[in-house]
């Protein structure tokens, strides 16, 4: 098959491709860069010209793009099986990734049930704990709630916008989502108390919390966060501590903690796991993106014994888990996500991120001292720089101005991609990523938020 050049190429996107998260009108009065091919922290366009993946292709890619071994197992994997069934047969692959992924987790998790991306870990995990509470109450059981975060983004089904908290995304969706107990979202940049300081914001995020699962109990099954960082609603970093008080307050009320690490997971914060920053272990755990360093979609859902066991019944009692998709536990899928754990061993890849993660924390506090940063968050190697109009005040651009928007078009022109966050400038570069390739990606940053702020 012959590749047309790049104008066709544009036209045919412009012609038939609706992209996600776009206002269409605004793209087809665009020329989109049409991307062929990717080399380590590169993405490069059907013109030749480089681009550094400064989001990692949405927060997916960990050993970089085109990365030999992976290729090479993806091949191997093509030769033997492109693809079974799980309703009925197990398969290698799965198996024995399903093993890795329990070895890996934080203890106690057992348990893998897999499906495609991060939306679908998120609703199985709902539907579990949902069930769950049937299974050990009776089908009268009041624990059909969940409780959820201000701010939050757990993917785009109905049920995963149902416990997001993001209205700009999910507004117009509300009549069709079932309703959640919001708690506060722990913002310390703008702390819904009015009050600064990350401790006073902990503190009353937590009280807040607290008061919300004495009142709701009775009827809570689970609740649901993102730990550490939540990630869509603008990198917004949660206090130390926070998670492993979540934890407390779950067990305390007979509430199951479902943590999304859909996009913390597989070594983001500096850790493999979010959770093990606080040594914590939730009941669900959801994950994906990075789970097949963003090569392919598959996600897994992990549960703890207790979970699996009260699932476990006599045929009549329907006490199965009735929920799968087509391609749950693809064994190419599964060939990357066993490639890429092997590539975090032999990398060392958790060891190398040290460095970077420190020179990171160096750009971060010379950014905040430009006059229209208002805030910058990180968690490891992800990072968010807020904007603002008035650092003072902490009044934000107003949205229509897309100042977040205009800082990535500029950092085009340094040969960056990267994708904003409303005001939030995100920095997500593949794990990777070499500490001059940072300095690279952070120059052009800077220079970027300076020359669309400060003209
Ligand atoms: C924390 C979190 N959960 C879930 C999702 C949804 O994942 P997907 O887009 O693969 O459905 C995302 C996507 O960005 C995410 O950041």
């Amino acid at each position: 098959m012959t590749t047309p050049d790049s104008k066709t190429l544009r036209e045919y996107d412009r012609t038939y491709v609706w992209h996600p998260f776009t206002q269409m009108r605004d793209w087809e009065a665009e020329d989109p860069i049409v991307i062929e091919r990717g080399e380590g922290s590169y993405l490069i366009d059907t013109d030749g010209n480089r681009y550094l993946d400064g989001v990692a292709s949405i927060w997916t890619n960990v050993h970089g793009h085109c990365r030999a071994e992976i290729n090479e197992a993806l091949k191997q994997q093509i030769d033997r099986l492109e693809h079974s069934t799980l309703l009925g047969l197990a398969s290698d692959r799965s198996a024995i990734l399903a093993k890795r992924l329990v070895e890996i987790a934080p203890p106690g998790l057992r348990k893998v049930f897999y499906s495609d991306n991060g939306s679908t870990a998120v609703e199985i995990a709902i539907k579990m704990a949902f069930q769950y509470h049937r299974h050990k109450q009776g089908s009268a059981t009041a624990k059909t709630k969940f409780i959820t975060f201000r701010n939050a983004y757990h993917g785009d089904t109905i049920g995963a916008v149902s416990v997001g908290g993001i209205d700009l995304f999910h507004g117009v969706f509300r009549p069709l989502l079932f309703p959640t107990i919001q708690a506060p979202s722990p913002y310390c940049y703008r702390c819904e108390s009015g009050g600064t300081g990350d401790e006073n914001c902990k503190r009353f995020c937590l009280q807040e919390l607290e008061r919300l699962m004495e009142t709701h109990r009775e009827e809570t099954a689970g609740l649901v966060i993102e730990p550490v960082m939540q990630c869509a609603g603008g990198m917004v970093l949660q206090p130390p501590g926070f998670v492993k008080k979540v934890r407390e307050l779950c067990d305390r009320h007979g509430i199951l903690m479902i943590a999304d690490e859909v996009a913390v997971g597989f070594g983001r914060t500096g850790s493999l796991f979010a959770c093990e920053r606080e040594g914590v272990t939730p009941d669900l755990m959801a994950l994906s993106k990075g789970l097949t360093a963003g090569y392919l979609p598959l996600a897994a859902t992990l549960a703890t014994q207790e979970i699996y066991d009260a699932f476990l019944g006599e045929y009549h009692e329907l006490k199965t888990f009735f929920h799968g998709h087509t391609f749950t536990g693809n064994p190419i899928a599964c060939a990357a996500a066993l490639a890429s754990l092997d590539l975090f061993e032999q990398d060392r890849l958790l060891e190398t991120l040290v460095p970077k993660i420190t020179y990171l924390e160096k750009r971060f506090r010379t950014l905040a001292q430009l006059d229209h940063v208002g805030n910058t968050r990180q968690a490891g190697m992800i990072g968010g720089i807020e904007l603002v109009l008035d650092k003072e005040t902490k009044t934000p651009y107003p949205w229509e101005e897309r100042v977040g928007v205009r800082v990535c078009s500029e950092a085009r022109q340094h040969g960056l991609f990267l994708r904003p966050l409303g005001n939030v400038i995100v920095v997500f570069p593949p794990l990777s990523v070499s500490l001059e390739e940072l300095g690279y990606l952070m120059d052009g940053i800077e220079e970027s938020i300076r020359k669309v702020t400060e003209q």
